[in-house]
This record gives C-alpha cells, structure tokens and sequence, in this order.
C-alpha cells in the first residue's frame, strides 16, 4: 500500500492524475476503468481532460472503457447521478466512443436488475468476471467506500461483483461493485480530502480491517493500493 499526502486537494488531484497517466501510457491492449461518484474526483476528471494540463495528451483514451465503482439508481441525467458527473467533468470532453462508456441503468430505479444488467455488461466486457485495470474511490466519513456502507448485506458478498443497495439514512438505491471486484483490480487508488474524513483514513489504515469499515477491506490481491491524502484527511494518522 502506498500513501501519497499532499497539501491541498488540487494537489492531490494532479498527483493522481499523473499516477494514472503514467500508468496508461505505459500499458498496453485495452485498459477497464471504474470512475468514482461522490465530489472529490471531479477535479481529478477536469484535470485529466483539461488539454492545458500534462495528462490529456499522454492517455491512450481509444483504448480505455469507463466503468463506475457505483452508481445512484437515477436517471443518467439527475443531478446526483454519478455517471452524470463523469460525462460533464471527463467523458464528454474526450474522443471516447459511446459503447466504451458502460453506465450502470439506474433510470430503471430497480436497483435488482440495474445490478443484474450491470454484471451481465461486467461478465462480457471482461469474458469473466471483471478485473479492473485501474479503480478510482472515494471514502465516507463512515468507512464507506463505493457503496459498500457498514452494515449493509452488499459488503459481505463473496460471489456477484455487481450488488444492489438499499441505503435507508440516505433513503437511496445504488448499485455498487462489491470487494470480490474492488480486490481483483490490478490498481485501487483512493482519493480522499477533507478534515471530516481524518478519522476515517486513520480507522481505515491503522485500525485493523473491519465490515463495520468497508473501505479498510479493500486490499487488491496485486498489492497495488495507492491513497492520495489531502494533509486535511491525513490529520489524524499517526505516522
Ligand atoms: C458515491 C461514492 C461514494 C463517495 C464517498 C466520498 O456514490 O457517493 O461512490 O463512495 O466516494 O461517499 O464522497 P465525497 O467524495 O463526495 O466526499
């Protein structure tokens, strides 16, 4: 595990984006992405995109396919929909063709079948079942990562790799990628900032891994595990 702390979170921004860039460039064939929902990485997706700035142009966009870690069971076009945030921040500035882009259908508002299809697209896209080239997360200031929240059944899912989600204090349906999916990726960069996440991160990196904190489960067979901190979220580590 490596753990990158920055001073501020376009700092951690550009450090991601020069970890992924640097990863694309170098690697051959076809590369599969899981894009993160939530606020923190749309700086990281306009920087990407941004053609002033030394990522866009070193990205082999023809050759990647963007997935989503999770998704709210909204329609593609609902302010909360975190494929909207991808396709305004990233994708819709980008050469990337339409059927490299596999959202998940929350429009169905059934999150049952929005993970039944979404595993269906994950199994044919990757001819099994799916491992990531590079998966982007974010972290709750409960431990939650994607949407894998304490307490809920989708965290101790040893099968599927796609999950429904009934999240009753946010009264939302999600459809999340479950750990046997996050810890087949190749790469799990987290990026997380802010002072109300630095109990969170220290939980999850010192304390020892726990369902009642998802996020600190994910621990890629590959070993690649990258979290890039804002000094903010990394307040609270001891070292
Ligand atoms: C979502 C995300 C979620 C997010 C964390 C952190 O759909 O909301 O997948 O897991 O990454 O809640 O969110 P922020 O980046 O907004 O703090």
């Amino acid at each position: 595990m490596r753990r990158l702390v920055l001073s501020s979170p376009s700092a951690v921004a550009a450090a991601a984006a020069e970890e992924f860039a640097r990863a694309a460039a170098g690697a051959r064939g076809r590369l599969r992405v899981a894009l993160s929902g939530g606020r923190t990485p749309r700086a990281l997706y306009e920087l990407l995109a941004d053609p002033g700035a030394p990522y866009r142009f070193r990205i082999p966009w023809d050759r990647l396919a963007f997935f989503w870690s999770d998704e709210r069971c909204v329609p593609p076009g609902h302010p909360d929909s975190n494929y909207r945030m991808a396709e305004e921040a990233l994708l819709s500035r980008l050469p990337v063709p339409p059927a490299a882009v596999h959202r998940v259908k929350g429009e169905l508002g059934d999150s049952d079948e929005a993970a039944r299809l979404y595993e269906r697209d994950l199994l044919r896209e990757f001819g099994g079942p799916p491992a990531f080239d590079w998966v982007f997360l974010g972290l709750g200031a409960d431990g939650h990562t994607a949407s894998l929240f304490p307490g809920l059944s989708a965290v101790h899912e040893t099968k599927k790799t796609a999950a429904p989600v009934w999240n009753d204090a946010l009264k939302s349906k999600r459809v999340t990628l479950t750990l046997p999916a996050l810890n087949a990726a190749k790469t799990v960069a987290f990026l997380v900032c802010g002072a109300d996440k630095a109990e969170a991160v220290r939980l999850t990196l010192e304390d020892a891994p726990s369902p009642l904190r998802p996020a600190s489960l994910v621990r890629p067979a590959s070993g690649n595990l990258i979290f890039f901190l804002d000094e903010a979220a990394a307040s609270r580590l001891s070292r």
